[in-house]
C-alpha cells in the first residue's frame, strides 16, 4: 500500500492506495490562509504539518492494520510557494503563496533586466512565482533575506519534515522562474537576475526517485513505521497530470480547484511566454508541459457560497432555473489572474445588477464567469499548441454539471468526468510514491481514468454565451485602468 499526501491551499489531502493503484480512503484536514494585506497570502508551515499528521492519522484509523504495510510514500502540493529557512533549517517567516501579489514591481524588474530570460523561465515573470518573492524580501524584509539560507516549495517543506532532506522535483521546480525548463537544471542566468545564490535551492530529482526515508520522529507523529521511502512527488499540476494519466503528448486536462489549470503534456520543451502560457518541465524527465494557470478556479463557487451564507449545491440547483436573459456579468479574479493578464491587482466584481437580480442570478453569473476564464485560457493555450477536442476535468467543481456544461459551451471542448475526479493530485502522490519503491515503472502505474460523464458543447449554450464572453472581456478592459 502507499500514501499520497497533497498540501493543497484550501486542505492538506491524504490518499491510501493499494498495491494494484486502487483508491481505499482518503481524508482532508482544511487549512487556512491569512491575507494580511490586500492581495497578500501566505499561510504558516507548521499548520500543514499538523494538517499532515491529522490527515494521515485519520486515514490510517479508518483502515485499521494499514499502517504496517504501508511501502511508500508520495508528495504533491501548491506550486510556487516561498517556504524560507535560516542556515539551522528553521522557518524565517510565513510562506509567501502561489496567490500572492506583492511582487509585480520585482517582475517588472526582471523583464526590464532582460525580457530573453522568459524564454529560459518558460514564462514571463508573474508574481505568483518564487524568485520575485525573494526579490521583495530583500527589499522589504532585508533582515528576514539576510538569515535566507535554503528556500523550498510547500511539498518539500513537508519532505524535509518526513526524511530530513533538501529536495524538489522538476515540476515544482519548474514554477519558481529558478529553473532552465529545457535542461531541467538551475539556471545560473535565472538566479543572478534575481538576487538568489544557487546553494540555497534544493537537489532535484524526479518525482518518481526516492528524496529520502521516514525519519523516526516524523514516523512516530503520523504512526507509520521509521525508514519508508519518501518520493520526491510533484507540484500539484503535475501530480494531478500522473494522477489523470496524463504523461504523453497531448492527453490534456483541466483541473478545477481552488485555482485552475488548463495542461497539455508536450515531448518537447516549447516556450511561449507572450500568451501568458507557461512551459514547464514535468515531474517525470524526457516530459515537459503547457498550461494555463488561472487563479481563481472554482473558488469562486465557495466564495459566493459563503457571502450567500447557503451550500453550493442549493445554490447550483437555483442557478439552473435562472431566467437566462437577465443575468449579470461576474469577473472571477478573486486574487487577480495568471493567464492571460497576468494582472494582479484587478479583483473580482458584479455588472449588471438590477432589481431583479437573486443570489441565484448570481450564482449562475459566477459560474458563467469561471468558465469564460477558462475560455481565456484554451484561447491561450491553443495559439501555441493545438489542443485535443476532448479534455478531462478534475478537482472539486468537477463534480458540477451545469459548470462542465457552461465551460464546455464557452470553450468549445468536450468535458469529460472521469471517476475519482475529486481525488487528483493526492492519487497521482500515490502513484508516484508506488513507483519510487519499484512497485512499477510510472506508466504502468498510472492510467486514464473511466469516463463517467461527457459534456459537449451546445449550440444554444455556445450562443448564449458569445456575447457575454466578448462583453466579459471588454469589462475585464474597461475596469483595468481603474483597479490600481
Ligand atoms: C499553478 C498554480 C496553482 C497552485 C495551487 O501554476 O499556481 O495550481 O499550484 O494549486
Amino acid at each position: 500500500m502507499f500514501l499520497g499526501i497533497d498540501i493543497g491551499t484550501s486542505g492538506v489531502k491524504v490518499c491510501l492506495i493499494d498495491a494494484k493503484t486502487r483508491v481505499i480512503g482518503d481524508a482532508t484536514m482544511p487549512l487556512t490562509i491569512s491575507h494580511p494585506r490586500p492581495g497578500w497570502s501566505e499561510q504558516t508551515p507548521a499548520d500543514w504539518w499538523a494538517a499532515v499528521v491529522a490527515a494521515t492519522r485519520t486515514v490510517l484509523e479508518a483502515h485499521p492494520g494499514t499502517a504496517g504495510r504501508i511501502e511508500g510514500i508520495g508528495l504533491s502540493g501548491q506550486m510556487h510557494g516561498a517556504v524560507l529557512l535560516d542556515a539551522a533549517c528553521d522557518v524565517i517567516r510565513p510562506a509567501i503563496l502561489w496567490n500572492d501579489g506583492r511582487s509585480e514591481a520585482q517582475c517588472a524588474e526582471i523583464t526590464a533586466r532582460d525580457p530573453a530570460l522568459a524564454e529560459i523561465a518558460g514564462v514571463r515573470p508573474m508574481a505568483g512565482f518564487t524568485a520575485p518573492k525573494l526579490m521583495w524580501l530583500a527589499r522589504h524584509e532585508p533582515e528576514a533575506y539576510g538569515r535566507v539560507a535554503h528556500i523550498l516549495l510547500p511539498k518539500d517543506w513537508i519532505g524535509y519534515r518526513l526524511h530530513g532532506g533538501l529536495v524538489t522535483d522538476p515540476s515544482d521546480a519548474a514554477g519558481t522562474f529558478w529553473l532552465d525548463q529545457a535542461a531541467a537544471t538551475w539556471s545560473d542566468a535565472l538566479c543572478d537576475a534575481t538576487g538568489t545564490q544557487i546553494g540555497w535551492l534544493p537537489e532535484l530529482r524526479a518525482g518518481n526517485a526516492v528524496a529520502g526515508m521516514l525519519q523516526d520522529e516524523a514516523a512516530q507523529a503520523l504512526g507509520l513505521p521509521a525508514g519508508l521511502p519518501v518520493a520526491a512527488g510533484a507540484g500539484d499540476a503535475a501530480a494531478g497530470a500522473v494522477a489523470i494519466g496524463a504523461i504523453r503528448e497531448g492527453e490534456g486536462f483541466i483541473s478545477l480547484g481552488t485555482s485552475g489549470q488548463v495542461f497539455l503534456p508536450t515531448a518537447t520543451y516549447r516556450a511561449a511566454p507572450e500568451a501568458g502560457v507557461h512551459s514547464f518541465a514535468h515531474t517525470l524527465p524526457g516530459l515537459w508541459f503547457q498550461m494555463a494557470a488561472i487563479l481563481n478556479g472554482a473558488r469562486p463557487m465557495s466564495w459566493f457560497a459563503d457571502v450567500a451564507q447557503a451550500p453550493i449545491p442549493t445554490l447550483l440547483d437555483e442557478a439552473s432555473r435562472v431566467n437566462l436573459d437577465r443575468l449579470p456579468l461576474f469577473l472571477p479574479y478573486l486574487t487577480g489572474e495568471r493567464t492571460p493578464h497576468g494582472d494582479t491587482d484587478i479583483r473580482a466584481g458584479f455588472y449588471g445588477l438590477s432589481n431583479g437580480t437573486g443570489r441565484a442570478e448570481m450564482m449562475r453569473a459566477v459560474l458563467d464567469a469561471i468558465a469564460m476564464s477558462l475560455a481565456d485560457a484554451t484561447a491561450a493555450i491553443a495559439s501555441a499548441t493545438p489542443l485535443p477536442r476532448a479534455m478531462l476535468t478534475l478537482g472539486g467543481g468537477a463534480r458540477s454539471d451545469l459548470l462542465l456544461q457552461t465551460i464546455a459551451d464557452a470553450t468549445g471542448l468536450t468535458l469529460e468526468r472521469g471517476e475519482k475526479a475529486e481525488i487528483g493530485p493526492a492519487y497521482g502522490a500515490a502513484l508516484l510514491g508506488a513507483s519510487a519503491v519499484g512497485a512499477g515503472a510510472i506508466e504502468t502505474l498510472v492510467r486514464r481514468p473511466d469516463v463517467t460523464a461527457r459534456f459537449a458543447p451546445s449550440e444554444a449554450g455556445a450562443a448564449r454565451l458569445a456575447p457575454r464572453l466578448e462583453a466579459y472581456r471588454a469589462l475585464y478592459q474597461a475596469l483595468k485602468p481603474i483597479s490600481r
